[in-house]
């Protein structure tokens, strides 16, 4: 029987356990978007899963959408990574970068002075998002990306990935999930395009597909990975067409060789998301969502998935390896302290004692 314990080798990446720690923004990066120490401590804390996803970090100043959130475009910001990295190789640990581009999920209020917000159409988002200076504010008016403009944009996750490699990140991971700029371009409510990204499904998957290529240019397909969620309706997005439009993207960067698909398990009423990726990814899956330690251990040992990431367990119970190994209980996480500055409800949660 193959469980959560085992090691599993996703493309180039080396696990030593199949529990993977899912990407989660925490909203405590310092100065400039630049990690400091404590986000240091929080991930050396986490190091015993086989993989950490970090928290999704902008490629670009216009690709921040939320306050206080990492970026990987600036040198201070790669210094303040490659503490990280050393801090969880120091431990045995493995980490991948996720590169998160906010697209029209933003507000000017959280961005630098001079940076837009853009998107494949100019389609606000509904809803709000939170401010330091102003609360709660209006998701902006998104500008719609010229075409002449998206080569910019395709080489920013290009640029980032290099960035990624150069502070000592073994692999880097895509958010095409939860409404943001990729899954912008995926879908048919944000993304009324009439050029070669818009429209037919083969030209709204065009922009990921060339994101990836453009990662995999950078660090070889081996340490890429794409997080997807078929169906899933939030930050505004909808697709009217979920199974059509990831099984067309799923069959066309199957050849690619990735590390992995990370795939949100949802229940739609419009999609079942394994069946697609089932039928349409022959390469590595790791699931999330909700996942017992039972079920976990189902998936790797029915070989559906690879490995299963946990988010929230995670945030609370930095030995989370440990505690599932012995059987031990789990913390639960604190809601009010998810995004708010400092040390409270980030670096504090016990470990087990003995
Ligand atoms: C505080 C918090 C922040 C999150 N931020 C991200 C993120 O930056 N990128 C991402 O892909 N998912 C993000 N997620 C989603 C999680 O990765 C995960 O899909 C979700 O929590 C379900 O997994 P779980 O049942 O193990 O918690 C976040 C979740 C939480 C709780």
């Amino acid at each position: 029987m193959t469980n959560l314990f085992d090691p599993v080798q996703l493309g180039e990446l080396d696990l030593s356990n199949r529990i993977v720690m899912a990407p989660m923004t925490r909203s405590r990066a310092g100065e400039d978007d630049a990690p400091t120490e404590l986000n240091v401590e929080y991930y050396r804390q986490r190091a015993s899963a086989g993989l950490i996803v970090t928290e999704g970090t902008q490629p670009s100043a216009n690709g921040k959408g939320y306050c206080r959130t990492p970026g990987i475009h600036s040198a201070a910001q790669i210094a303040g990574w490659r503490k990280v990295t050393d801090a969880v190789h120091a431990e045995g640990g493995k980490i991948a970068l996720q590169v998160m581009h906010c697209g029209r999920i933003g507000a000017k209020a959280n961005k630098d002075a001079g940076a837009e917000t853009i998107a494949p159409s100019a389609i606000r988002a509904a809803g709000q998002m939170f401010t330091d200076t102003a609360g709660m504010v209006d998701f902006d008016m998104p500008r719609a990306l010229e075409t002449d403009e998206i080569p910019a944009l395709i080489a920013e996750f290009g640029q980032a990935t290099r960035n990624a490699l150069e502070a000592g990140f073994d692999g880097v991971e895509l958010h095409a999930a939860s409404g943001y700029l990729p899954m912008q371009f995926l879908s048919t409510s944000a993304n009324k395009r009439t050029d070669r990204y818009g429209g037919s499904v083969e030209n709204r998957i065009r922009a990921v597909v060339e994101m990836l290529e453009a990662m995999s240019e950078a660090a070889g397909p081996g340490r890429i990975g794409i997080r997807i969620c078929p169906g899933v309706v939030f930050n505004g997005i909808q697709d009217d067409d979920p199974a059509e439009t990831y099984s067309t993207l799923l069959r066309a960067i199957d050849p690619m060789g990735l590390a992995y698909l990370h795939l949100i398990l949802l229940k739609s009423p419009q999609v079942d998301g394994l069946e697609v990726a089932k039928a349409s990814f022959t390469g590595a899956m790791i699931l999330n969502d909700s996942i017992t330690l039972g079920r976990g251990n189902e998936l790797v040992d029915s070989e559906e998935a690879a490995a299963i990431s946990f988010a929230r367990h995670f945030l609370s119970n930095p030995d989370l390896v440990r505690r599932f190994r012995e059987g031990a209980d789990l913390q639960r996480f604190d809601r009010k302290t998810l995004y708010t500055p400092g040390p409270v409800g980030y670096t504090d949660y016990p470990f087990m004692i003995g």
